[in-house]
């Protein structure tokens, strides 16, 4: 698959396989694929929190209202922005930096064969506060994203909308 293709056929997947096990080698790739995206100064304020743990899954799903299919997705992944890691050109653009590393997440595990979610955890506070309670980080969660292996093929979007598009 390439990129081109990969764009236009991702999906939101929120029904996944039960039982499903990500090789590690797999969700290395993933990672690389995060740390590869670009961010502001090159600056990479992020950290990522791999979650396998079945009581991890249930306590991030009782603090997120709209992520009840981690509970059957293989993995989730966490990614959490670091806004002090910045130079001084670079303050404020970690949300941005985070987005780019998330939609490579899903872009590469994509092309591995897994189905994903995004899960938006930051701006709002409550969820940030509890995710770095539930998951032992000083990092602020932005995203969570639900990782498994598809048990449904919901069908490619066509989404291009001219009116979206401005030209001066
Ligand atoms: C910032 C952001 C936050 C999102 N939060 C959630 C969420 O909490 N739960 C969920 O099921 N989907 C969430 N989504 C997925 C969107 O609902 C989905 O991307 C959108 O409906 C378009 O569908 P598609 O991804 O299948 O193209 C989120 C997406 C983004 C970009």
């Amino acid at each position: 698959m390439n990129i081109t293709e990969a764009i236009r056929a991702r999906r939101s997947i929120r029904k996944y396989a039960a039982g499903a096990e990500i090789p590690d080698a797999d969700i290395q790739t993933m990672l690389e694929a995060a740390m590869m995206a670009p961010s502001a100064c090159n600056m990479r304020p992020w950290e990522f929190v791999v979650v396998k743990d079945a009581a991890c899954k249930q306590a991030l799903v009782g603090a997120h209202p709209f992520a009840k299919h981690l509970l059957g997705a293989s993995i989730g992944i966490v990614v959490c922005g670091l806004p002090e890691k910045h130079n001084h050109l670079s303050a404020e653009f970690w949300p941005q930096d985070c987005g780019a590393a998330v939609e490579n997440i899903l872009l590469q595990a994509l092309d591995l064969g897994y189905g994903t979610c995004w899960c938006g955890i930051y701006p709002n506070q409550d969820r940030v506060r509890q995710f770095q309670q539930i998951l032992d980080v000083q990092s602020v969660p932005l995203a969570l994203i639900t990782v498994g292996v598809p048990a449904e093929t919901p069908d490619a979007r066509g989404f291009y909308d001219p009116k979206a598009v401005l030209y001066r």
